[in-house]
């Protein structure tokens, strides 16, 4: 897969991945407003070209107590995004050509009060993706802070699945897109304790051959 072609349906706002971005986008604008004053810490795991963080950021009334990380392996995509920030006037908008699977990217980041997770379940195991979300979730999002994801809804779905680990570890359901389309979006909100992020912890294993 070339990944950063893969952003090309993003031009066609008729396309399936237009519409999910739209529906990412609004649910990133509510998690933004629903954010107490003061910093807001935004993580961002295979962000690609930054689409939907950036895309919000541009216009909203937060964008300057924001601080976000974004870890993009494509150097290309992460040119995009660092220019897109950069074209924004979005300064603490920090881009880096990274693996996202190993915690440690995510150092000094977490727990952020916003953590995006899209285009990620579809590409990793089943396996990991419950440990991302039954175990690092929590390390990733601070309290009352609101998890973003996607996941396609081709058989077998598992987008009921990741509802169920999510809200067997200490998640509530904030809004999930409606079933009948080809692709699944959810938001949870971290209702848990703080967690420390584990150091050298590994994630998830993203895998080029799965879509
Ligand atoms: C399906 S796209 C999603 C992009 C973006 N999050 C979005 O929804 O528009 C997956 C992205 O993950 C990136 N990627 C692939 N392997 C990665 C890895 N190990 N760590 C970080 N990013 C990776 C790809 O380059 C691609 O931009």
């Amino acid at each position: 897969m070339d990944w950063h072609r893969w952003h090309e349906s993003y031009a066609d706002p008729e396309s399936e991945l237009s519409q999910r971005l739209e529906m990412v986008r609004d649910q990133v604008r509510s998690a933004l407003d629903a954010c107490p004053p003061g910093l807001i810490r935004v993580v961002s795991a295979c962000a690609g070209q930054g689409d939907d963080l950036i895309g919000v950021l541009r216009d909203h009334p937060r964008r300057n107590d924001v601080a976000a990380r974004l870890i993009e392996l494509d150097e290309r995509n992460a040119g995009v995004a660092r220019a897109a920030a950069a074209a924004a006037g979005l300064g603490a908008v920090q881009v880096i050509v990274a693996d996202a699977g190993p915690t440690n990217h995510y150092r000094g980041m977490a727990p952020a009060d916003l953590v995006l997770l899209c285009g990620v379940f579809g590409n990793i195991s089943d396996e990991d993706i419950e440990r991302t979300v039954s175990i690092y979730c929590a390390q990733l999002c601070k309290p009352g802070g609101r998890v973003i994801w996607t996941r396609h809804r081709r058989e077998p779905d598992m987008v009921p699945r990741i509802c169920e680990w999510f809200e067997g570890n200490d998640f509530a359901g904030v809004w999930l897109s409606e079933h009948g389309l080809d692709f699944g979006v959810g938001v949870h909100r971290y209702t848990g304790e703080p967690c420390d992020l584990e150091l050298g912890g590994h994630m998830f294993t993203f895998m080029p051959s799965r879509q």
